[in-house]
């Protein structure tokens, strides 16, 4: 089923109405919601999914406010074209492996994203934007601040909501 869209969608969807702009990629894109609000600013927009059904739900989405988009099916960068000046991506970032294919992210909740941190230089301008959610359950948004630091991005938080059990953050990293 595909991902309707909850807090941490309208979370990462203000930090892409205020920095999305150029070449937009909404990856992992679900219903398409961080992708329409790019198109909505003006982007060029590219909404990409693993998910063929989730692919072909954006579409429909964007149809219906007749807005235009690239859709591609794929595992994370694959048959993905170019650079973009901003990629937003909520990945599975929920610890504990207990499969739920949209929200699970493998022992520590960053399994996707590991993945998605070895390819993305390639898939952005140089001063391009990343924004990307990431929970603080097991520590998770400060392991991803490390991580993006490794790989030479400068990571701050864009927005945060915190619940009784879990703060959710999006970070935007830039180089
Ligand atoms: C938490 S949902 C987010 C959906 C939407 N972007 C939103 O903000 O509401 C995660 C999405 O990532 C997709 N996804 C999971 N693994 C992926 C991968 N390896 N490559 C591309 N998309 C993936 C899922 O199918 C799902 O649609």
């Amino acid at each position: 089923m595909v991902y309707s869209p909850r807090e941490d969608s309208l979370l990462l969807e203000a930090a892409v109405k205020k920095f999305a702009s150029g070449r937009f990629l909404d990856l992992g894109c679900g219903s398409g919601i961080q992708g329409i609000a790019a198109a909505k600013k003006g982007c060029s927009v590219t909404c990409a999914d693993i998910d063929p059904e989730a692919v072909s739900e954006a579409k429909k989405a964007f149809s219906k406010r007749k807005l235009k988009a690239d859709f591609v099916v794929g595992d994370l960068f694959e048959n993905m074209e170019g650079a973009f000046d901003c990629i937003a991506f909520n990945p599975p970032y929920l610890p504990g492996g207990h499969g739920h294919a949209d929200l699970d992210g493998g022992v520590d909740g960053l399994e996707v994203t590991r993945r998605f941190l070895e390819d993305v230089e390639k898939h952005l301008i140089e001063g391009g934007i990343i924004l990307l959610v990431a929970t603080s359950l097991c520590g998770q948004d400060a392991k991803l601040k490390e991580l993006l630091a490794g790989k030479g991005f400068e990571a701050s938080v864009a927005g945060e909501q915190r619940f009784s059990f879990e703060r959710l953050s999006v970070l935007k990293a830039v180089k």
